[in-house]
């Protein structure tokens, strides 16, 4: 029989083993954000994030693909809520802005991360006459209409179905829009896909049917900061776009209806340049946004899924490209953050510490003859993809 002093000695070796094991465990739950790359396929996972105030519940989605890159999208809206990428040494960070509450995302976003619509970006004072019929939509954005109005689809519930393939991930999201919603005409029936590839890109795939002639224009609607959200401002990314030319607009942010060239302003970014640069030029379009808050036209013109923008963060070496088949690209600098905001990681958004990179038609283009067409008829099916592709230099 082993003496009691034995067994006090064999008792507190196993509590030393346990407390080791306890340590460990903990400093490998810690370190996790780094040890994301190590094995696996592409996974999809669901988890409830919170329930509106009607008692709907919202999910979140969490897609992995087989190089550890994770994005997390949410049911309302159809919001990236977070989009975790590796720098150049390897360690991950969440680089878009958001909310970890569903309530914040309800009261308070800035359209973080949306699927925006039906008519994202600006309508002059809400109104366009079609097929002879005026419409008069919601004026939430002093006198125009801003990205859907007051309940666009940032603010709607989405079903979700996931999608698995061997090299990717994905998460299909539809939503049927009744005629008169938002005051728009048609029974829109709405198709947004959302796939992260194994190559670190997350494609959205858009499509969508009307019963009605109507007018439609859907974006994404992520803010960036390639340091990681809540890390500072975005002024030091490098930012190019491959335009030659923008939509000049007005004192309420509207299309003048001149299309422009941007040589010799401030406000090309056809040579890699960083953001904070010009960003307080006198340049009266500049002082209009209160810093970029323009539509650029692309050069592809929107005739070929092709490289729009390209952005590069020299401290972390992350890479963000926008790759569509959109016409254009508005380019808003977070010129309205202005600090109240307490994002996912608990850190408050200063001015202009994200940016968003929204590839569409352009603004009031139901108001302008010589801008391309947002029309959508009965029979026609709308489609376009954008990209977001991440990678480092
Ligand atoms: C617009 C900004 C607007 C912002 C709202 C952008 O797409 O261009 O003017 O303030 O969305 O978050």
């Amino acid at each position: 029989m082993p003496s009691s002093a034995l067994i006090r000695n064999r008792l507190a070796t196993a509590i030393r083993v346990a407390l080791v094991a306890v340590v460990a465990l903990a400093m490998s739950l810690a370190a996790a954000p780094t040890a994301q790359a190590a094995g696996g396929g592409p996974s999809i996972t669901k988890k409830q994030f919170g329930t509106l105030p009607n008692g709907q519940k919202i999910d979140i989605y969490t897609l992995r693909n087989s190089s550890g890159m994770r994005v997390k999208i949410l049911t309302y809206g159809g919001i990236l809520q977070s989009i975790e990428v590796p720098d150049s040494g390897g360690r991950f960070a969440n680089v878009t802005l958001g909310f970890d509450n569903l309530s914040d995302y309800v009261k308070k976003s800035p359209y973080f991360g949306c699927i925006t619509g039906r008519y994202a970006n600006r309508v002059a004072k809400g109104r366009f006459t079609l097929d002879g019929k005026t419409y008069q939509l919601a004026t939430n954005d002093g006198p125009n209409h801003l990205h859907g109005g007051t309940k666009g689809f940032d603010k709607r519930v989405w079903e979700a179905h996931p999608v698995k393939r061997h090299d990717s991930v994905g998460l299909m999201l539809t939503y049927t829009s009744p005629n008169g919603e938002e005051s728009y005409p048609g029974t829109l029936r709405t198709k947004v896909v959302y796939t992260l590839t194994d190559d670190n890109r997350i494609r959205m795939d858009y499509r969508a049917t009307t019963s009605r002639p109507t007018i439609v224009n859907l974006t994404n609607h992520a803010y960036f900061n390639l340091r990681g959200e809540g890390n500072g401002r975005i002024l030091g990314h490098e930012l190019q776009i491959n335009a030659s030319r923008y939509t000049p607009v007005d004192k309420t942010l509207i299309p003048t209806g001149k299309i422009a060239r941007l040589g010799g302003t401030p406000l090309d970014f056809r040579e890699p340049t960083a953001i904070g640069d010009r960003i307080n030029s006198e340049n009266q379009q500049i002082v209009r946004g209160g810093g970029y808050d323009h539509n650029y036209v692309l050069d592809s013109r929107g005739r070929v899924l092709g490289l729009a923008a390209r952005v590069v963060e020299p401290d972390s070496g992350r890479v963000l490209e926008v790759i569509t088949d959109q016409p254009g690209l508005q380019f808003y600098s977070g010129n309205f953050l202005d600090g109240t905001l307490r994002g996912t990681s608990g850190h408050l958004y200063p001015k202009r510490s994200g940016f968003a990179l929204e590839s569409q038609h352009f603004p009031d283009s139901p108001n302008h003859e010589n801008f391309p067409s947002t029309v959508l008829r009965p029979g026609d099916v709308y489609r376009t993809t954008t990209i977001y592709a991440f990678s480092t230099v």
